[in-house]
């Protein structure tokens, strides 16, 4: 089992991958992938909708389960969903417990700000394990009008580095670097202990993060940082248009796929 510690002391870049469902995430698992996430872009990826701000903790709980019970080693991370974290400690703690009490996640991520610099020091003092989240924050989407790329003056990747450090400094064992230039993402790298993870965030950090969606070809299209490594899409393209083409030409099922008992009806 991979835990937060052994990320902390890894020396080989780390890889991390998406995953919502437990067919996935087993494939991501066995192929020696460090840690799941079970990103909120599961609202995107899997749900239909076109930002991360209507998934809920029950969502994210639901997809948690399925991805913990198919993963053996690798580190199983769990999004808190838009308005689940940052309104009220109380319910903020008792959202991100659940993912690990109930959904068998064993760290939350959190899209942080000035405002979760206690909430992770909370967490990480009661035994939740966070990683951190800055850059773009998609949660943020309506607040910035879009996915623009971040810190992209040296004022806002101060902000960044500064922030960056103070999540460190509450007890975050990790950071997601996003859609940051890639200066950022290796200013970011250089200053602090824990490992960065970037996405878009250029290849200088501690380890790479993708929407396994993304990464496997199965999204329609992809952001400019991401790479479709496969063409799932195209693959289930394809079956899908063989299977409705054999049962309306009636070569589906065949013979081989046909029992008799020889009953005579
Ligand atoms: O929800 C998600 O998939 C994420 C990653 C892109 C880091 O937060
Ligand atoms: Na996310």
């Amino acid at each position: 089992m991979v835990t937060v510690a052994d990320l902390r002391e890894q020396d080989e870049p780390i890889t991390m991958l998406t995953a919502y469902d437990a067919p996935t995430a087993e494939l991501v698992d066995e192929a020696g992938i460090d840690s799941v996430l079970v990103g909120d872009s599961l609202g995107n990826a899997m749900l239909g909708y076109d930002s991360t701000i209507p998934v809920t903790m029950d969502d994210v709980a639901r997809a948690t389960a399925a991805v913990a019970r198919a993963v053996d080693e690798a580190l199983v991370i769990s999004d808190l969903p838009f308005l689940s974290y940052g309104v009220d400690p109380a319910e903020s703690v008792a959202n991100a417990g659940r993912l690990l009490k109930e959904a068998g996640a064993q760290a939350v991520k959190i899209e942080s700000g000035p405002h979760t610099v206690e909430l992770t020091e909370r967490l990480t003092q009661v035994g939740i394990p966070v990683m951190a989240h800055l850059g773009l924050t998609p949660q943020h989407v309506h607040g910035i009008g879009g996915y623009a790329r971040q810190g992209t003056t040296e004022e806002q990747a101060a902000e960044i580095l500064d922030l960056a450090e103070a999540h460190q400094e509450a007890g975050a064992f990790g950071l997601v670097m996003e859609h940051v230039p890639r200066e950022v993402g290796a200013a970011v790298t250089e200053a602090l202990e824990i490992p960065v993870i970037g996405i878009g965030a250029g290849p200088d950090t501690d380890g790479q993060v993708l929407v396994v969606n993304d990464a496997v070809g199965l999204s329609p299209s992809v952001p400019s940082f991401a790479r479709a490594f496969g063409d799932v899409r195209g693959e289930m393209r394809d079956a899908i248009e063989a299977y409705r083409d054999a049962v309306v030409e009636g070569t589906f099922p065949d013979d081989d796929h046909s029992h008799s008992e020889g009953l005579d009806l």
